[in-house]
């Protein structure tokens, strides 16, 4: 049944695709998510997560299912990214599939219906569990930097935590903002407005896994200077490996997620352990799809996990799988908690 829906799935075009599963997503039952092994717990950023495995930004953009992809599994999920205003994003078609690559190339360009359609989901259906908050700008905006002290103070009550993406390739002259001055002035702007709030969520930087790493040494250094929680690791990449050269899409323009960009995100979080000394909570995410590969991630230095591509090609049967095995690798290992296994690895990955 699943692989019939699954294959039925694949055959849509992949936003129709993506629509019918948040649709499928809201129907489903109400139920309480099975418990999980206790040796899969996480407790990280203030928060006691149930397990390491979160859903990635950009599947539910404007908060329609954050309880329902809690239900199926996920220990916590992060929606967005949200920008002030709602924005149709770039012209369709913007999401392309390569299946025999286990890879998604979409420059989407932050469509989404804005804060308030945002957190009036929030409010209509709160938070059961760890809902992570992705801010962005508008493309049009006259004040990007702006954007997210308005991101931050318009969801400080309902976030668990806050995702700062200076990392999209799809809206033109977004990266710059990982340029060391812009991101000092910014961070140092972000954390007046957070100091401001009656509640302070957790701040964490997600980045591109295309950066230097002359460029990552600046950054890891500007988020313990404005004493950041953490980092995401990484956005979708402009890179296109040569391994996808002959594939259908391969050079469409946009951000390349799914297995190709495993070894590349994965070395990025190695290089982040290895500078953050584990002052900084690390989220691992680009090419997960396993347990397998998300204890990799962990080896390396993740103290939690996301994906996204992995779920569109292998469906939520995936999470439940990913914990098993999960536990296998555990044990494997001789470890008791998944959190002894962050970054024993990160040696193997680094250049
Ligand atoms: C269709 C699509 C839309 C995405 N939208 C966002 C987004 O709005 N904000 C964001 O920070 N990341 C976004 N991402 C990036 C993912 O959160 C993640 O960093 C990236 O896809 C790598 O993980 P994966 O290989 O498991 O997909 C998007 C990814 C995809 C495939």
């Amino acid at each position: 049944m699943m692989r019939l829906a699954r294959a039925a799935m694949l055959a849509l075009e992949p936003e129709q695709a993506h629509r019918l599963t948040l649709q499928a997503l809201k129907l489903l039952p109400w139920q309480k998510p099975a418990q999980d092994d206790a040796r899969l717990a996480v407790t990280t950023l203030g928060l006691a997560f149930p397990n390491p495995l979160g859903m990635a930004a950009g599947f539910d953009k404007n908060a329609e299912v954050h309880n329902a992809l809690l239900r199926l599994g996920f220990g916590f999920t992060e929606i967005g990214t949200v920008t002030p205003l709602a924005q149709p994003g770039n012209p369709r078609p913007r999401v392309f599939r390569l299946p025999a690559a286990g890879a998604v190339i979409n420059r989407l360009g932050f469509n989404g219906q804005g804060h308030d359609a945002a957190l009036a989901q929030l409010r209509a259906s709160p938070p059961r569990g760890i809902v992570g908050v992705n801010i962005g700008a508008n493309k049009l905006s006259a004040d990007r930097r702006n954007d997210y002290l308005i991101g931050i103070a318009a969801f400080a009550a309902m976030a668990s935590y806050f995702t700062v993406n200076i990392s999209s390739p799809n809206t033109p002259g977004l990266r710059d903002l990982q340029g060391e001055a812009e991101l000092d002035d910014l961070l140092a702007r972000i954390q007046d407005t957070r100091a401001a709030l009656p509640s302070r969520p957790p701040v964490l930087l997600k980045i591109a896994p295309d950066l230097t790493l002359a460029a990552l040494d600046a950054i890891v250094n500007l988020a313990l200077k404005h004493r950041l929680d953490g980092m995401i690791i990484a956005n979708t990449t402009i890179q296109r490996p040569t391994s996808l050269q002959h594939l259908r899409h391969a050079n469409e323009t946009g951000g390349l997620s799914g297995r190709p960009l495993m070894a590349p995100s994965t070395r990025m979080l190695a290089e982040t352990f290895l500078r953050a000394e584990r002052r900084l909570v690390l989220i691992g995410v680009g090419g997960v799809d396993s347990g397998a590969t998300a204890y990799a991630k962990i080896c390396a230095g993740a103290d939690l996990v996301q994906l996204y591509t992995g779920m569109i090609y292998q469906g939520p049967m995936l999470i439940a799988a990913m914990k098993r095995d999960l536990i296998k690798l555990l044990a494997r290992d001789g470890y008791s908690n998944i959190t002894q296994a962050t970054g024993t690895k990160f040696k193997a990955w680094l250049e």
